[in-house]
């Protein structure tokens, strides 16, 4: 006899070949109109399925795992960050979680990389002066920006993708440093040729640009306060494809908008999908709509990783992508 087939909800629309495959294998309720569930809806959701599929647009907090049923089991979140979902209610009520790492390092790292030569060279300025006919030929002294090569950039949280963005830096001739919970292995540290700052607080005030790539905990919530964005050197650069919790948005807005800090690349935002209408008027800013993972092989690549969960933790075992909440 046939096992009977997870009842699994999908909060948004997948790949195509993802979703297929989804149906396929398990008793799949699709969102083909893709508006983000209210909390309404995902609390009536979790009601009767085996497995919730969430991203990060859905808010799976302690509300929505109250309402889960008895059958729900596994929250397979099509995500690598996992600050959407309370995972130590999830834990508590004999919840697994499972997240999509890994497979979306590169490309975040790709857009972390445009954004740092995107900033200080002006290329979003540039264009739209272009596009707006208010480019009237080369000029000497028009539209100058900063030189990427030979500069510090301070890296916050030197997991797979602080490192990947390590990597990238270095062929632009970038200097490497970082700070991170734990300093990592010195064997990854020489390959990276990266030099480690336990104190957070002396690399800002030392650095030309900053990336910020931990992921958004608690703990690194409003990492970037007030005070420690007012450490950055008055030319530095800050650029953010993490999550915009990290960073004390409004203040950040204030500095650019005063030239405390020289330019800023944000790929995510504290309260999306808005944006700080500060933010919205400043030139000396790059806004992305979180595109950082926005790949076709990336959003493939993280479908496969969430069938697998399922699969595996269908099948009785433990799913290889889980979230430990000490972890976090
Ligand atoms: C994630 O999966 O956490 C990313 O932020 C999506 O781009």
């Amino acid at each position: 006899m046939p096992k009977k087939k997870p009842a699994v909800v999908v909060t948004r629309r997948l790949p195509e070949a993802v979703e297929a495959r989804m149906t396929e294998l398990f008793d799949t309720r699709l969102n083909p109109g893709d508006r983000p569930m209210s909390q309404a809806a995902l609390a009536e959701a979790v009601r009767a399925a085996d497995v919730l599929v969430p991203t990060v647009t859905d808010r799976i907090g302690r509300k929505v795992i109250a309402a889960a049923g008895s059958r729900l089991k596994l929250i397979a979140s099509f995500s690598t960050g996992v600050d959407h979902i309370d995972l130590a209610a999830a834990h508590a009520r004999g919840i697994t979680v499972t997240n999509t790492p890994g497979v979306l390092t590169e490309d975040t790292a790709d857009m972390t990389m445009a954004l740092i030569l995107a900033v200080p060279r002006r290329l979003i300025e540039g264009e739209r002066a272009v596009r707006d006919g208010k480019w009237t030929g080369w000029s000497p002294t028009w539209m100058l920006g900063h030189r990427i090569w030979g500069k510090r950039l301070g890296i916050i949280g030197m997991g797979r993708i602080g490192r990947a963005v390590a990597r990238r830096a270095a062929g632009f001739g970038i200097s490497v440093h970082y700070h991170n919970r734990r300093r990592v292995h010195p064997d990854v540290e020489a390959e990276l040729k990266a030099t480690y700052w336990e104190s957070l607080d002396q690399m800002l005030a030392q650095m030309d640009i900053v990336s910020v790539n931990c992921p958004h905990t608690p703990a690194t919530y409003h990492l970037l306060s007030a005070r420690r964005l007012r450490l950055l050197k008055p030319d530095a650069y800050i650029v953010n494809t993490s999550r915009g919790e990290v960073i004390d948005e409004d203040v950040l807005a204030e500095m650019l908008r005063t030239g405390a800090i020289a330019g800023a690349g944000l790929d995510v935002f504290e309260h999306e999908p808005s944006v700080n209408p500060k933010l919205l008027r400043l030139d000396n800013v790059v806004l992305m709509p979180h595109m950082g993972s926005a790949t076709i092989e990336g959003r493939q690549a993280m479908g496969e990783k969430v069938i697998i969960n399922i699969r595996t933790f269908a099948d009785g075992h433990k799913p290889p992508d889980r979230v430990l909440v000490t972890e976090y």
